[in-house]
C-alpha cells in the first residue's frame, strides 16, 4: 500500500488476556471466601498465586476451571464465559487447560500412564489405542519421568514422582493453560528446584500460560513473571517481586521481607551471579 511493512497483526483471540476475573464472590454457607475478586491473568506468563492457608487459593482455582460454582462475578477462559458455560462449550474448553491439584488426584488403581491417558480417553476416544500408549509415553518422558515409571501405580512412586506424574497427566492434550496448585510442596530443595525449570521450560518451549499457586518462595522468585496476593478475600495486588516490596501492606511486607523472604531473594540473586560466573546451584534453595 504505501510500501511500509505492515505490522504484525496478532489475533486478537491470541494476544486477549487467557483468564479474566470481575467480581467474584463465593461462599460456604455464611462463610465468604472471595468478595468482588478481579484478577486478569496474561498470556504466556508464569502467575504465582500466594496467600495465607486458607484464604481461597485452591478455591479460586476451582472457580476457574468450572468445578466451583460462584455466587457471583464473571470468570472468562480463553475468551469463554465458564460462568455461562453451555455443556458443549464447556467440553471444548475444558480440552484446552490442564490441571495439578493440590493433592496430586491421580486414580490409585491406574499405573501412571493409564492416568495420563484418562484426558485423552475423555476427550479424544476416536484415537487409536496404540497412538493413545504412545502419547501418554512421550508425557511421562516430557515430565521428566524415567520410561519405566509409565507401568507403576501412583503408591510405588515417591512424593516427588507423583507430581511429575500429575504433570504429565495434565499436559496430555496440550493444553494452552497449566493450572498447578502447590506443585512443589513436601519436594525436597534439589527436586523443587528441578520441578520449578521443568515448569519454566514447559512455558519457554510451549508457550504455556501458567497459574500457579505456591507458599514457595524460591519458586516465586525463580520462575513467576508476576505474583497475586490473595488477602482479604479478594486479590489485593499483583506485579512483580519488586513492585510488590515497595506496597506498604503488612502482609505482603511480612512474607516477602520476613526471614524466609529475605532468604530466598539472597538465594536466587547469588544463583545469578553463579550463573553468570561458573555454575547454578539448586541447593542454595530452602529458606
Ligand atoms: N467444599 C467446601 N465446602 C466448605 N468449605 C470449603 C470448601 N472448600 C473450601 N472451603 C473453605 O474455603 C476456605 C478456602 O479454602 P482453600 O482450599 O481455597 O484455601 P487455600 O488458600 O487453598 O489454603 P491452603 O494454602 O491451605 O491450600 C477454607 O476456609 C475452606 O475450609
Ligand atoms: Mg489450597
Amino acid at each position: 500500500m504505501n510500501g511500509k511493512a505492515q505490522p504484525s497483526i496478532a489475533s486478537p483471540a491470541r494476544s486477549d488476556p487467557p483468564i479474566v476475573i470481575e467480581g467474584l464472590c463465593n461462599s460456604f454457607g455464611g462463610n465468604v471466601i472471595h468478595d468482588n475478586l478481579s484478577l486478569t491473568v496474561d498470556r504466556g506468563e508464569i502467575l504465582g498465586v500466594v496467600g495465607g492457608s486458607g484464604t481461597g487459593k485452591s478455591v479460586l482455582m476451582r472457580s476457574i476451571i468450572g468445578l466451583q460454582i460462584p455466587d457471583e462475578g464473571s470468570i472468562e477462559v480463553l475468551g469463554r464465559s465458564i460462568t455461562d458455560a453451555e455443556e458443549d462449550e464447556d467440553i471444548d474448553i475444558r480440552s484446552r487447560w490442564g490441571v495439578l491439584f493440590q493433592g496430586g488426584a491421580l486414580f490409585s488403581t491406574l499405573t501412571v500412564a493409564e492416568n495420563v491417558e484418562v484426558p485423552l480417553l475423555e476427550f479424544y476416544p476416536e484415537i487409536a489405542s496404540e497412538l493413545r500408549h504412545e502419547i501418554a509415553r512421550f508425557k511421562v518422558m516430557l515430565s521428566g519421568l524415567p520410561e519405566d515409571a509409565s507401568s507403576k501405580f501412583p503408591a510405588e512412586l515417591s512424593g516427588g514422582m507423583r507430581k511429575r506424574a500429575g504433570l504429565a497427566r495434565a499436559l496430555a492434550l496440550d493444553p494452552e493453560l497449566l493450572f498447578l496448585d502447590e506443585p512443589t510442596a513436601g519436594l525436597d530443595p534439589i527436586g523443587a528446584a528441578a520441578f520449578d525449570r521443568l515448569i519454566k521450560e514447559l512455558q519457554d518451549t510451549l508457550g504455556l500460560t501458567v497459574f500457579l499457586i505456591t507458599h514457595d518462595l524460591d519458586t516465586l522468585y525463580e520462575i513467576c513473571d508476576r505474583v497475586a496476593v490473595l488477602a482479604e478475600k479478594r486479590v489485593i495486588a499483583v506485579g512483580t517481586i519488586p513492585e510488590l516490596l515497595a506496597l506498604d501492606h503488612p502482609w505482603i511486607q511480612e512474607y516477602f521481607n520476613g526471614p524466609r523472604g529475605r532468604a530466598a531473594r539472597s538465594a536466587q540473586a547469588g544463583a545469578s551471579q553463579k550463573r553468570t560466573g561458573k555454575m547454578d546451584n539448586p541447593a542454595g534453595r530452602g529458606a
